[in-house]
C-alpha cells in the first residue's frame, strides 16, 4: 500500500520526484529518466512551465499541428491545433481544401455577453429585498470601480445586474445575476473579482439596512462566473450548389447532400448519436482552443449545456438544401480570450496567435467555430461514404509501427502491405514478425 505524505508541496522538485519514484515505481531509474526526458533544457522555459501549476514533476507534450487553406470571410488562415488524436488535423485540412474551392467559410459573431452570479439565501419579505437591491445597485457598481477601470477603457465592463428569485427551486435562494462584456479577455478573473466585490458590498449594506427586520439577513453562499454563455454566440456556415458537392464519382452531389442532411437530422433527434457527432466537432474546437491558450474545459461545459438547451441533447450543427444550395452551419457559445491568461505567457500560444494574424477574441471565436464545423463536415463525409476506419487506421498503423520501433525500410513495406489489408494490432504484429524473420 502506498503511504500518505504531508508537506509535499514544500519539497523541491527533485525531492518530490524522489518521493514519487520511491513510493510508486519498481524500476526507479527508468521512471526518473522518463520524467527527465520531458524536461526542457532551457532552464527559463522549464521554470515557466513549472510555475503554471503546483507540484510540477515534468512536462506533458501534445503535438502541435497545423491545418492550412482555411478561407474564412475571404481571408486565408492556417489553423494551429494541439491534439493527440490521429486523423483530426488531416481531416481539418481536407475539409479546408474542399471548401476553399467552394467559397470558403462565412462567419458572424452574434453576441458576446458573459454571465456571473452571486448566490445567496434570504428568508425575509421579497418586496423588502427588492427595495434594498434597487437602493444598493449603484453602490454595487460603484465599489467595483478599481476593478472595472481598465476593462472600461477597453470598451468592456458590467452591463447589467439583476435580482433573481429562485425560491421555487430552493427555499430562500436568490441570485445577483450579472452580465459582463470582457472584450478580448476571456474575463474569468475580471468577472470573479467583480462578483466577490458585489457580494461584500451587498452583505455589508444589508447589515446596515434599517428596513430589514432582525431575521431578514443575507447569507452569501458563493460568487462565481458561469461557463454557460448562451449569449456569447458565434455562427459559421458553408454553402455551395448541390451539384458542386460531387467530388467523388461514387456518389452524386444530390445523393451526398441528402445523405449528409439525414446524418445531421439523426444527430438532431437522437442523443446517442448527437453526443458522438458533437464530440467530433469538439475534436476541432478543443484543439484550437488549447493551441491558443484558452480553457477547453470551460468551452466544453458551455457548449454541451447549449446542445441540451431545449431539454434534449442535440446536434450543434444543422444542414439543409435551399433552392438547390446545400447549406451547413454551426451556432455555438464560445467564451474565449486573446489577451490575459496563458496568451502572453506560453511561447507556443503566442506563436499560435501570431499564426492566426493576432486575432481579437471575436475573430478567434469565428476561427474556432470554423474548426468545429470543418471537423464535423469531414467526419460526416467519411461516415456516409467510406466509413471512418479507413482514414483512422492509416494513422493508427503509424502509431503501432512507432510502438515497435520499426526502421524506415520496414515502415515502407508495412505501409504498402496495409494499403490492401485490414489494420489491427495483431495483424501488424504478425506482419512485422514475418518481415523480420524473412530478413534474418
Ligand atoms: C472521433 O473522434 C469522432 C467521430 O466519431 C465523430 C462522428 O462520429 O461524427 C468520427
Amino acid at each position: 500500500m502506498s503511504k500518505s505524505i504531508s508537506g509535499f508541496s514544500k519539497l523541491s522538485k527533485s525531492k518530490k520526484i524522489d518521493w514519487i519514484v520511491d513510493t510508486y515505481f519498481v524500476n526507479k531509474e527508468d521512471a526518473k529518466n522518463i520524467l527527465k526526458q520531458y524536461w526542457n533544457s532551457n532552464e527559463k522555459l522549464q521554470q515557466l512551465h513549472d510555475e503554471f501549476i503546483e507540484n510540477t514533476i515534468s512536462n506533458y507534450y501534445l503535438p502541435l499541428g497545423v491545418a492550412p487553406n482555411f478561407l474564412i470571410n475571404n481571408k486565408l488562415y492556417t489553423i494551429p491545433m494541439a491534439i493527440e488524436e490521429s486523423s483530426v488535423v488531416a481531416a481539418a485540412s481536407k475539409a479546408a481544401k474542399f471548401w476553399l474551392d467552394r467559397g470558403g467559410f462565412k462567419t458572424k459573431v452574434i453576441s458576446t455577453e458573459k454571465i456571473g452570479q452571486v448566490h445567496f439565501m434570504y428568508h425575509g419579505n421579497f418586496e423588502n429585498l427588492q427595495r434594498f437591491f434597487e437602493k444598493v445597485k449603484p453602490q454595487l457598481i460603484g465599489e467595483t470601480k478599481s476593478i472595472t477601470k481598465n476593462m472600461e477603457k477597453r470598451g468592456g465592463g458590467i452591463l447589467k445586474i439583476e435580482l433573481r428569485d429562485k425560491t421555487n427551486e430552493i427555499k430562500g435562494y436568490y441570485q445577483l445575476h450579472a452580465t459582463f462584456e470582457t472584450v478580448d479577455a476571456m474575463g474569468a478573473n475580471f468577472i470573479n473579482s467583480c462578483l466577490e466585490q458585489f457580494a461584500n458590498t451587498f452583505k455589508k449594506e444589508a447589515e446596515k439596512y434599517d428596513a430589514f427586520g432582525p431575521d431578514e439577513n443575507i447569507q452569501i453562499v458563493m460568487s462565481i462566473l458561469s461557463n454557460y454563455v448562451p449569449n456569447c454566440l458565434v455562427r459559421a456556415e458553408v454553402s455551395c450548389p448541390v451539384e458542386d458537392l460531387n467530388e467523388d464519382s461514387t456518389i452524386s452531389g444530390r445523393d451526398f447532400a441528402q445523405k449528409f442532411i439525414q446524418a445531421v437530422k439523426i444527430a438532431e433527434v437522437e442523443p446517442y448519436r448527437a453526443v458522438t457527432h458533437n464530440k467530433g466537432i469538439m475534436n476541432g474546437i478543443d484543439a484550437v482552443v488549447l493551441a491558443t491558450g484558452n480553457d477547453f474545459r470551460a468551452v466544453e461545459a458551455g457548449v454541451h449545456a447549449y446542445a441540451a438547451r431545449n431539454g434534449i441533447y442535440s446536434s450543434l450543427t444543422h444542414a439543409k438544401i435551399d433552392y438547390g444550395i446545400f447549406k451547413f452551419w454551426i451556432e455555438i457559445p464560445l467564451a474565449l480570450g486573446t489577451i490575459g491568461g496563458l496568451t502572453s505567457l506560453h511561447p507556443l500560444v503566442k506563436l499560435s496567435l501570431e499564426l492566426l494574424h493576432k486575432p481579437s477574441a471575436k475573430e478567434l471565436m469565428q476561427i474556432v467555430a470554423v474548426a468545429g464545423l470543418a471537423q464535423n463536415f469531414a467526419a460526416l463525409r467519411s461516415l456516409i461514404t467510406t466509413g471512418i476506419q479507413e482514414g483512422h487506421m492509416k494513422m493508427h498503423l503509424m502509431n503501432i509501427l512507432n510502438q515497435f520501433n520499426v526502421n524506415e525500410h520496414e515502415k515502407s513495406i508495412l505501409i504498402e502491405h496495409f494499403k490492401v489489408n485490414i489494420v489491427t494490432h495483431s495483424a501488424v504484429t504478425d506482419a512485422l514478425k514475418k518481415l523480420r524473420v524473412k530478413s534474418e
